[in-house]
């Protein structure tokens, strides 16, 4: 079970990071060229925070299961841990959190703007930041084997 979550978790997130980056590159785009926002870019924003929800539901789920996870806590105690280990047990998931709820907050606010140059800003601002935030605490050498 552990391995299967892991995995999944583990390969989702090569599509997460490409359809975040490719909706913030569309909303910039979108933003500085005053363009029409259309029902594409509607979509590739809905993808974007749909793709991300699933990932944060696969991520709680494996938070409970991994031994990398909650265990790591239980066992070690907060201060116990290695840098290693902090990453994986609370930083990765408390500020990825911090960064799924900003793009849904992002979500939310681009429905309700008046122009299209606001929703595009919107998107790009909220998905933009929350992108900054997941790669600044991702376990890239454990994740990529480095
Ligand atoms: C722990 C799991 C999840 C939490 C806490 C969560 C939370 C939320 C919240 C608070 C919103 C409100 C956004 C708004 O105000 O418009 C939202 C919207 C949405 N979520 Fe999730 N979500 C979760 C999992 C999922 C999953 C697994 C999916 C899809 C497979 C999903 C798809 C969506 C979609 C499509 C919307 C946008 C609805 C719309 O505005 O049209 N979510 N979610
Ligand atoms: C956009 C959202 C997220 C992305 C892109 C992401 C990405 C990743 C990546 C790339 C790894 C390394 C996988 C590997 O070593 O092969 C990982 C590990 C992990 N993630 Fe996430 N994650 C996200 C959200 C979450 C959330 C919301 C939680 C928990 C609440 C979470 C909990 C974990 C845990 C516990 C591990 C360590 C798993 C282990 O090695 O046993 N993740 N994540």
């Amino acid at each position: 079970m552990y391995e299967h979550v892991k995995n999944l978790h583990s390969y989702f997130a090569y599509f997460v990071l490409l359809i975040l980056i490719i909706a913030v590159a569309n909303a910039i785009i979108g933003f500085a060229t005053n363009k029409k926002f259309v029902s594409k870019d509607l979509r590739i924003s809905l993808f974007a925070l749909i793709f991300t929800h699933l990932q944060l539901l696969i991520g709680l789920i494996l938070y409970f299961i991994s031994p990398f996870g909650m265990k790591m806590i239980s066992t070690n105690g907060m201060g116990g841990m290695t840098s290693a280990q902090r990453l994986l047990a609370l930083e990765h998931p408390f500020i990825v959190i911090i960064a799924i709820v900003l793009i849904t907050i992002g979500w939310s606010k681009h429905k309700k703007q008046q122009t299209d140059k606001r929703a595009f800003g919107k998107i790009a601002f909220f998905y933009g930041l929350g992108l900054l935030l997941i790669l600044s605490r991702l376990p890239w050498s454990q994740w990529l084997g480095l």
